[in-house]
């Protein structure tokens, strides 16, 4: 049977990207994309496109009437820093975001589901360096809280429901073609932007927050892996410990610093300190590599000569990398 694919939340910093590749991968017809606004990004005019407020069942109801999709990948949420700055709303959007689909799997019979996890299910009772997939999680944002508290119902939907959910804890997600949002992780992504444009970034985190990061192609490439594995390889039904690298401000700084020279960073720590200072450094992901042979590509260098190569010409810049 042909596939039909739902991206619920596709304007974001991952649905934009991966709308891309599942286009390429399955046809433009068969990717449709939604959000509760129309991105402008080239993509969105390629194919399928609904607006889709996720806490909205009956409307969720009606695009999965419409479409029949055989997978959907529900990624609307709001992210750590921001849901700090609205607690209610984020609790709602991710928890009920995820129940409605989660009910929607189970009442449309869909194949696959797919929902992102993070570190931030991680506390400051974690232990912090090569953390192990199973040991004390006791986030305190609450992002975390219903991160974890998802990776629970889509265990307990698999157990009771059969449902075919599938799930990855990501690190900070760093690309260039589209901007992400509200999290804690994200000064690595507008640390490549500064370095382009005023040669100088104002860091929230303190020179040594070492935080676990994943660049963008190997994010997508987790994430198609992990779907399109057989199901009998994915063991765990809650969430995949899962990483790339691992860097602190200003080792990414030195990293920039070997292509631009001038550029430097401003250490002005806020409240999202507190958040980065309740993560992991790094991340033990030996289950992923195990059950679905999960290796990642890049390394903070090869990253950093990518995002730089990538960007440049956005700002009209030439660099010889
Ligand atoms: N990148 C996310 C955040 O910082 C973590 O999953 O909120």
């Amino acid at each position: 049977m042909a596939e039909n694919i739902l991206v619920i939340g596709a304007c974001g910093q991952l649905g934009t990207e991966l709308v891309e590749e599942l286009r390429k991968m399955y046809g433009n017809d068969q990717v449709i994309a939604s959000d509760i606004f129309k991105g402008d990004d080239v993509v969105f005019r390629s194919g399928p496109f609904e607006i889709l407020d996720i806490l909205d069942k009956k409307r969720l109801g009606e695009v999965l009437y419409k479409y029949k999709p055989t997978q959907v990948y529900h990624l609307a949420a709001l992210l750590s820093a921001t849901a700090e700055l609205k607690p209610k709303l984020g609790w709602t959007l991710n928890m009920d975001g995820l129940f409605n689909v989660l009910d929607a799997a189970v009442e449309f019979r869909i194949d696959k589901i797919y929902w992102p996890s993070s570190i931030a299910v991680f506390g400051p009772g974690t232990p912090a360096n090569n953390t192990p997939q199973n040991c004390v999680m006791d986030p305190n944002t609450i992002y975390g809280i219903s991160k974890l508290a998802g990776e629970r119902y889509c265990e307990y939907y698999f157990r009771k429901h059969g449902v075919d959910v599938r799930s990855l804890r990501y690190p900070g997600l760093i690309g260039y073609k589209s901007d992400p949002g509200g999290g804690t992780t994200d000064y690595a992504v507008s640390i490549y932007h500064d370095a382009l444009t005023t040669a100088l970034h104002h860091c929230f985190l303190k020179a040594d927050t070492e935080l676990p990061m994943l660049y963008m192609p190997d994010a997508l490439k987790a994430t198609l892996d992990i779907m399109h594995a057989p199901a009998e390889k994915i063991k765990i039904r809650s969430s995949y410990n899962l990483a790339g690298m691992s860097f602190s401000p200003k080792e990414i700084t030195a990293a920039i610093q070997k292509y631009i020279p001038a550029f430097d960073t401003l250490y002005m720590p806020d409240s999202r300190q507190e958040i980065a200072d309740s993560w992991p450094n790094s991340i033990d992901d030996s289950e992923a590599r195990k059950d679905w042979g999960w290796k990642p590509g890049y390394d903070l260098d090869s990253m950093t000569r990518d995002m730089l190569k990538n960007l440049a010409p956005r700002y009209g810049l030439a660099l010889s990398l």
